[in-house]
């Protein structure tokens, strides 16, 4: 199942904010197509994802589920913290149901653990929310491993990042397989970098999201590169998008896909998934491409 992301709404995160036009557009074409999960969060752009999302959603408003975030705060000096007190958790949801234009959400995640308020805080002000009626399920993204097992059987949904790059995330989807909760991916194309082989590292501007990211700096950029371009000498037919979106599906039951243009989504959506058994195999192969390349 697809889900849609909203990271690039209202937010100039790397390249230009999408305008409304484009994002009524891309929720048209999503519903058309069958998707019916929405993410997002408030520090997406500061609240302006959530405040384009709401303004353009129309008829869609009451057939597309939402997922929102909680936990992630900008401080004067425009340092991103996270803070999971129950207060911001709370005025972060608040914040949310109010740009959103809607009285409940379908789905509220704290964003991102911290180290000053304890898993049993971030639960039972998880649970007060859920009983409140303003998220119908609840659950957290990003968090840590350790005691996750003691954590599944109190929350409904758990978020992680899902592509060929993240091994390690995609254990934590395995572990929570045996349980209800449901599992939602990001990033299948590892923020662009899996969508074919690129040639040059691109140049970031202080505030692109992904000058922060470890794949898009040296060495390991060089190194996935060149994991990419043997694995595709000797798999040539086999397009790099089509296999870590196929791979990324396999890892959760909602995979969030990230676009730019209405291009982009029809061309995400139309690839028919890879056949399980060869895109494990594939998988396998490009990551042992990637670890053995320097
Ligand atoms: N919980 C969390 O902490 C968290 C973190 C990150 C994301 N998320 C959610 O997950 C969603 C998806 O994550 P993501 O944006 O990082 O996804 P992604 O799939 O890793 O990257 C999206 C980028 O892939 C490129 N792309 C997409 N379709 C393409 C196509 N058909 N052809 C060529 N390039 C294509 C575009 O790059 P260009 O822009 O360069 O064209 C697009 O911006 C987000 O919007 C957000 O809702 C959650």
């Amino acid at each position: 199942m697809f889900g849609l992301g909203t990271r690039l709404f209202g937010n100039r995160a790397w390249g230009p904010t999408l305008s409304k036009h484009t994002i009524a557009n891309l929720i048209a074409i999503a519903h058309e197509r069958g998707v019916r999960w929405i993410d997002t969060a408030p520090i997406y752009g500061f609240g302006n994802a959530e405040l384009f999302l709401g303004d353009t959603l129309g008829d869609h408003k009451h057939s597309m589920k939402i997922i929102t975030k909680g936990g992630l705060v900008r401080t004067r000096t425009g340092r991103i913290v996270v803070h999971n007190q129950p207060d911001q958790l709370l005025s972060d949801l608040e914040g949310s149901l109010r740009r959103l234009n809607r009285a409940y959400v379908d789905c509220f995640l704290a964003h991102w653990p911290d180290n000053h308020t304890s898993d049993d805080t971030v639960l039972e002000t998880l649970n007060r929310i859920k009983q409140s009626g303003k998220a119908k399920t609840v659950g957290l993204s990003n968090w840590p491993t350790q005691g996750l097992e003691k954590i599944l059987d109190h929350i409904d949904h758990l978020q992680y990042p899902s592509n060929l790059l993240s091994p390690d995330a995609n254990t934590l989807f395995t572990a929570s397989q045996n349980s209800k909760t449901v599992t939602s991916g990001y990033s299948p194309l590892a923020m662009g970098l899996l969508k074919n082989q690129i040639v040059t590292r691109p140049k970031f501007g202080k505030r692109d999201e992904r000058s922060h990211s470890p794949w898009f700096k040296e060495p390991q950029f060089s190194t996935i590169q060149k994991g990419i371009a043997h694995f595709l000498v000797e798999n040539p037919g086999i397009k790099i998008q089509h296999l870590a979106l196929s791979y990324a599906r396999t890892q959760c039951d909602l995979l969030l896909l990230g676009v730019r243009s209405e291009e982009q989504l029809h061309q995400l959506l139309a690839y028919p998934p890879l056949d399980d058994a060869l895109c494990q195999q594939l998988a396998k192969q490009i990551q042992s491409f990637l670890s053995n390349t320097c």
